[in-house]
C-alpha cells in the first residue's frame, strides 16, 4: 500500500516521501478500515509537517494528512454488529490522520456517513473546516458579549482561505457587520463577488487601513479572526477598539501574533487561541451532530464555498504541496489515490 509519510520535521517538498508499505493494513477492534478515495491538503497538514512531528520511535515515520472521504473495506471487531456502518459505505475520516495514503485506519467513531448529494470533493474538505469557523465563533462569543458584538464590526483576516469564507458567511447570516481582508485585490474581488453583502479590503493596496475604516462605517472593530498573524496584525492593531478580541487560530503570515504586550496591556485586548481539537471533547454530542448536519446543509446549498483547486496522483504530491501554497489559488487542493 502507498502511504506518504514523514522521517524528519522540515519543509514538506522536502521531508515528505511516497513509500510502499508491505502490511495490510488491519482495523483495530474499534476502528474502521477505510479505503481513501479523496484526500484533502490542509494548510495544517504542511504546518504539522514543518513544526509537529511526533514520529513513533519504532515505526521511524509517520504518516500525513488529516481528512479524506473513502470507502469503508473492513470493520474492527467491536464495531461490527453495532449497525452504524458497513463495509461499503461512503465516509468522511475526521480526523483521518494517516490519510495521504490508498487506505486507512481510523477510529470507528470517527467515521462519518456522508449523505449521498454531498459529492467527494465537497466531503473531503467540508468538516474540518466547517468545524473550525463554528469553533471560531464560539471562542468569539466567549470572549464578547452579544452586545459588544452587535454594535460593532469583526475583522476576518486571511479571507481568501475556505475557513474565513466560511466565517463571512456565518457572520453576515447572524447579522453581525464583518469586514473581510484579503492579501490581494484579486482574491479581496472574487470573495466579495462570492457572498452578497460581503465587503473585502486587501492588504496590497497603500490604503487598506483606510478601506477597513470606511467598510466599518463609524462601527468599533470589536474582533479580530486571525489566521496570518505577524506584520498584518501588527499594522491591524490601531485600527481595533479597546478591549477587543483577537481570536488566532492560524498563522499564514509567519508565527508570530504581531501584538506586543504593551497594547496587550494598555489596551486591555482580549487573545483566544482556537483549535478545531477541541470540538471533539468541549462540544456536547447534541451540537456536534447539528454542526455536521449543518455542515451538509450548507454543501448543499453554497457549493461555491467549497471549490476544486487541483487533485493530483499520491505520486505528484509534491506538485499538490506547492499548488496549496500558490497565490490567488481558487480552490481546495486533493490527493486521490
Ligand atoms: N486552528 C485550527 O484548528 C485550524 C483548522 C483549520 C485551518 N486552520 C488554519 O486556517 C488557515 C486557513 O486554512 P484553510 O484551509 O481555510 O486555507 P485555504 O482555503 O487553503 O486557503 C489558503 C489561502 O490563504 C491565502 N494566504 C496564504 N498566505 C497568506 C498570507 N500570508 N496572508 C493572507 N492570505 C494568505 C491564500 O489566498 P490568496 O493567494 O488568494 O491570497 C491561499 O490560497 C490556515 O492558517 C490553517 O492552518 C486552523
Amino acid at each position: 500500500m502507498k502511504a506518504i509519510v514523514q522521517s524528519a520535521l522540515g519543509e514538506p517538498a522536502t521531508v515528505l516521501k511516497l513509500i510502499d508499505i508491505q502490511d495490510t493494513p488491519q482495523p483495530g477492534p474499534e476502528e474502521v478500515l477505510m479505503d481513501v478515495k479523496l484526500a484533502s491538503v490542509h494548510h495544517g497538514d504542511l504546518g504539522m509537517t514543518r513544526f509537529q512531528p511526533s514520529i513513533p520511535e519504532d515505526v521511524g515515520y509517520v504518516r500525513r494528512g488529516s481528512e479524506a472521504v473513502g470507502i469503508v473495506r473492513a470493520l474492527g471487531f467491536e464495531v461490527e454488529g453495532q449497525g452504524n456502518l458497513k463495509v461499503g459505505d461512503r465516509v468522511i475520516g475526521f480526523p483521518a490522520l494517516g490519510s495521504w495514503a490508498e487506505s486507512v485506519a481510523i477510529p470507528a467513531l470517527t467515521a462519518i456517513p456522508v449523505p449521498p448529494e454531498v459529492g467527494d470533493e465537497v466531503a473531503a474538505q467540508l468538516l474540518i473546516n466547517y468545524v473550525t469557523a463554528r469553533m471560531i465563533l464560539r471562542g468569539l462569543r466567549k470572549t464578547v458579549s452579544d452586545e459588544v458584538l452587535g454594535g460593532g464590526a469583526i475583522l476576518v483576516t486571511g479571507a481568501s482561505t475556505v475557513v474565513a469564507r466560511l466565517l463571512l458567511h456565518f457572520l453576515n447570516k447572524e447579522g453581525l457587520k464583518s469586514i473581510g481582508l484579503a492579501r490581494s485585490a484579486v482574491s479581496a474581488k472574487r470573495v466579495a463577488d462570492e457572498q452578497r453583502g460581503v465587503q473585502v479590503a486587501a492588504t496590497e493596496d497603500a490604503d487598506w487601513q483606510a478601506q477597513v475604516t470606511s467598510i466599518a462605517a463609524g462601527r468599533k472593530i470589536v474582533g479580530v479572526l486571525d489566521c496570518v498573524s505577524g506584520a498584518v496584525v501588527e499594522d491591524i492593531v490601531p485600527l481595533l477598539a479597546d478591549d477587543a478580541a483577537i481570536i488566532t487560530y492560524g498563522a499564514l503570515g509567519g508565527g508570530q501574533l504581531g501584538v506586543n504586550l504593551p497594547n496587550i496591556i494598555n489596551r486591555q485586548f482580549v487573545i483566544r487561541g482556537v483549535t478545531f481539537g477541541r470540538w471533539f471533547y468541549e462540544v456536547p454530542r447534541e451540537e456536534q451532530i447539528n454542526d455536521i448536519q449543518s455542515a451538509f446543509k450548507l454543501a448543499d446549498e453554497l457549493p461555491s464555498l467549497f471549490k476544486v483547486g487541483g487533485i493530483y496522483s499520491l505520486a505528484d504530491f509534491q506538485q499538490a504541496i506547492a499548488a496549496v501554497e500558490a497565490p490567488n489559488r481558487d480552490g481546495f487542493v486533493f490527493l486521490k489515490p
